[in-house]
């Protein structure tokens, strides 16, 4: 049995429709990624499971227990750690970790016990007794870990654990992830990132509109996409006639598929090929068409050509229109006043 499952989630804020029927499980003892872009879903989801939000309708159980019925219960084996959290800003970390600890009502012995031992493992020696107000973003980050694996939690739940950190932290807390996993806890993971997928994730599921589109072990879902990725640069173009006029002639070419124009960054183009002879055979037709190439890479498929497979776009893509989205929104508002 899996440790969580989410049978057809809805959600929606007002009109906005977050979660549009999502099912997942998740096994236990797993580090489990949940990837997609910037509006997927990933919040409304982990807030749900943390029983911080009531869903539309849909179904969700942890370790057996119905969270929407008993909620109280299912508090006690899960750690949260949000994507955003508003520190105390006077208090010191030590206080916000012992006020946490009665929050959960753990015994002072306990909760003196678990600071120790959470401020050698996370580091937090220099400055647990300063006032939350002057940290940096990583102590802040490693502050929320302590908070959410204060009461040992069986099952982790962390929202984004390491946007906006420097590479130093960003590692040090994969590492103590990878640790808690080996010692039994299950975690659950959502991130825009897919390196941070990539490096951590036993198993994944990749999140869009609010729907999951893809999962598995990540290595299978790369493998089951079949040939190698190309990203191509050639001569600008001048229109999106032009764009598509490459785009296919490209097609047309035996053993390519898959052909996207990169509006991202202007003149490239995204395509797979069979073998290496279908790379030759495009290098000849681009050079007959008079189609100048720039620079052609080739590589195995990552995690973001299993979302293009999915979607039809790059998850950096599908970043770029809710930046926009949220653009136009604002814009429109300022002309109303
Ligand atoms: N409190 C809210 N009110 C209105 N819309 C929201 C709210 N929270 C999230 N949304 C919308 O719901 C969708 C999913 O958001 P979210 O779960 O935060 O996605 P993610 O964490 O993957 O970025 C987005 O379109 C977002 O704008
Ligand atoms: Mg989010």
């Amino acid at each position: 049995m899996a440790l969580i499952e989410i049978e057809n989630l809805v959600k929606s804020y007002g009109k906005v429709c977050a979660l549009n029927g999502l099912n997942l499980n998740v096994p236990q003892a797993t580090l489990y990624g949940l990837l997609g872009p910037n509006g997927a879903g990933k919040t409304t989801t982990l807030r749900i499971l943390c029983t911080l939000l009531s869903p539309d309708s849909g179904h969700v159980s942890i370790a057996g227990i119905d969270i929407l019925k008993h909620p109280i219960s299912v508090r006690k084996i899960l750690g949260y750690v949000a994507q955003e959290v508003a520190i105390d800003k006077i208090l010191t970390g030590r206080e916000l970790l012992q006020l946490q600890g009665n929050l959960y009502h753990m015994h002072y012995s306990d909760i003196d016990k678990r600071i120790r031992e959470l401020n050698l493992r996370l580091d937090m020696f220099d400055w647990i007794d300063r006032r939350c107000g002057s940290y940096s973003g990583g102590m802040r980050r490693r502050l929320d870990l302590a908070c959410g694996l204060l009461h040992s939690p069986t099952l982790l739940i962390l929202d984004e654990p390491t946007v906006g950190l420097d590479i130093e932290s960003r590692s040090s807390i994969w590492e103590l992830l990878v640790e808690l996993k080996s010692q039994g806890t299950t975690i659950l993971l959502s991130s825009h990132y897919l390196e941070e997928v990539e490096a951590l994730a036993d198993q994944m599921a990749i999140i869009d509109g609010g729907k999951v589109i893809a999962e598995g072990d990540p290595e299978n879902l790369k493998n089951q996409l079949g040939g190698d990725r190309v990203t191509l640069r050639v001569r600008e173009f001048s229109d999106e006639i032009e764009a598509q006029s490459v785009r296919n002639i490209l097609e047309s070419i035996q053993g390519v598929s898959q052909v996207v124009v990169n509006r991202l960054q202007g003149f490239s183009l995204n395509l797979v090929v069979d073998n290496q002879a279908a790379v030759n055979r495009m290098r000849e037709r681009l050079e007959e068409e008079n189609v100048q190439v720039f620079s052609l890479s080739q590589s195995r498929p990552s995690l973001d050509d299993v979302y293009l497979q999915a979607t039809g776009r790059t998850i950096m893509d599908a970043e770029m229109e809710v930046l926009k989205q949220r653009d136009t929104k604002a814009e429109a508002k300022n002309s109303m006043r």
